[in-house]
């Protein structure tokens, strides 16, 4: 049993009471932080600064030294899977990520296999290793990977697109390639989060980034479909104890319903729904993260502090089940101390809202 000694994140997945209502941000190691821009700058380059695993857990630390936060998440990313397929990942200052050999031949997708996680992403293992040395039972750690349709749009287009033309015209026009590449990809995410998970990741989420972009049918073939076969193949217990999974779609509040059915236990939402609204709709066979705008946090902290407790209200006091987030990563131009006024914010009212219930 390794339980951490702050295990509200852990509790709050799997619907289980807490003294208040854990609370961590998407990419909360970022460049709004500048103690990480100076690591980042150290290391080199974004992608350096992945692989290797002693300035990686450095980062990953970093904001659960100025914040209350209730859980770490692994620094990575969800391109380093593609990168590992042979696609050449890099990223261009202001441009974001772009791949060498995006996958536009039948031969080359025909030619896709999974990575050995343990061999060609051991760099991410020996991260998770000493960020869960570092931590010390603290507080648990989040591993991730991107849903197979999230990279399969950045493997096909090349890098990230307005309008999705590439992968859309193989969705229509030829499915059976689509279907090939997310079926080696869902093979490679599912060895890559185990992996994650042996070497100590105690949740993962999985971030299907794009899954909003479908129409209904389509993202029940190609999204939903995929991140089921993933989910059916993790670990689901690791020395005694659950290791929950967390599945975000973003733009995916229309198809709670499924996407709570397919074996998760929690459900992220973005802010484009209300979060009580959530609830009703998926009952209680789920937990919920999210789901303030990120937008929020270039208010003032009197206003951030506000809006934090609609949510929480909005959820309920009297549920367990909830995880508070972001509804989508932390903007880069974010004042770090609104960050303060957010996770103080979360503690401090939920804690009253329990009170006032029992
Ligand atoms: O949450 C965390 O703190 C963990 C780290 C993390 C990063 N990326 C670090 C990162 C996580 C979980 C991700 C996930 C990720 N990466 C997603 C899914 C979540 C989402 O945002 O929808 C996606 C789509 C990517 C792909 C990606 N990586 C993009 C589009 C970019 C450029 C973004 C930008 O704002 O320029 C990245 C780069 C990246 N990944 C950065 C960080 C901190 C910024 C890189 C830098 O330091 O220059």
């Amino acid at each position: 049993m390794t339980r951490p000694c702050n295990d509200s994140f852990l509790r709050a997945l799997l619907k289980e009471p807490t003294a208040h209502t854990p609370v961590w941000l998407m990419r909360q190691a970022g460049r709004y932080l500048p103690e990480y821009r100076e690591t980042r700058a150290r290391a080199g380059s974004f992608m350096q600064l992945c692989m290797n695993p002693g300035l990686a857990c450095e980062v990953t630390l970093q904001p659960l030294a100025r914040y209350d936060l209730d859980a770490a998440i692994l620094f990575s990313d969800i391109l380093t899977v593609p990168d590992a397929m042979g696609l050449g990942l890099y990223f261009t200052d202001g441009e974001g990520p772009r791949f060498e050999r995006p996958l536009r031949e039948e031969w080359a997708i025909r030619d896709l296999s999974a990575p050995d996680p343990w061999d060609h992403l051991r760099y991410v293992m020996d991260a998770v290793t000493e960020i869960r040395r570092a931590l010390n039972n603290s507080v648990p750690l989040i591993g991730f990977s991107g849903s197979p349709y999230t990279l399969a749009c950045y493997m096909v287009e090349g890098a990230s697109s307005t309008d999705y033309r590439r992968i859309k015209s193989m969705l229509y026009d030829r499915p059976d390639l689509l279907h090939h590449i997310l079926a080696v990809t869902a093979d490679a995410v599912g060895a890559y989060l185990n992996a994650q998970i042996e070497s100590g990741a105690q949740a993962v989420m999985i971030f299907d980034s794009w899954g909003g972009s479908l129409s209904p049918a389509a993202y029940r073939e190609f999204s939903l479909h995929y991140m089921q076969r993933v989910l059916a193949t993790l670990i689901r217990e690791k020395d005694g104890e659950r290791v929950p999974s967390i599945v975000f779609t973003k733009g995916g509040g229309l198809w709670l319903e499924s996407i709570a059915d397919i074996g998760c236990d929690a459900v992220g939402l973005d802010w484009t729904i209300d979060i009580d609204e959530a609830r009703r709709r998926v009952g209680d066979r789920v937990a919920l993260q999210g789901n303030i705008d990120p937008a929020v946090l270039f208010a003032s902290p009197a206003t951030i502090a506000a809006e934090a407790r609609k949510v929480l209200d909005g959820y309920g006091a009297a549920q367990t089940g909830h995880v508070f987030n972001l509804g989508h990563g932390i903007s880069q131009f974010t004042p770090p101390e609104h960050v303060t006024a957010l996770v103080d914010a979360v503690h401090q009212h939920s804690r009253l809202l329990r009170q006032k219930c029992s």
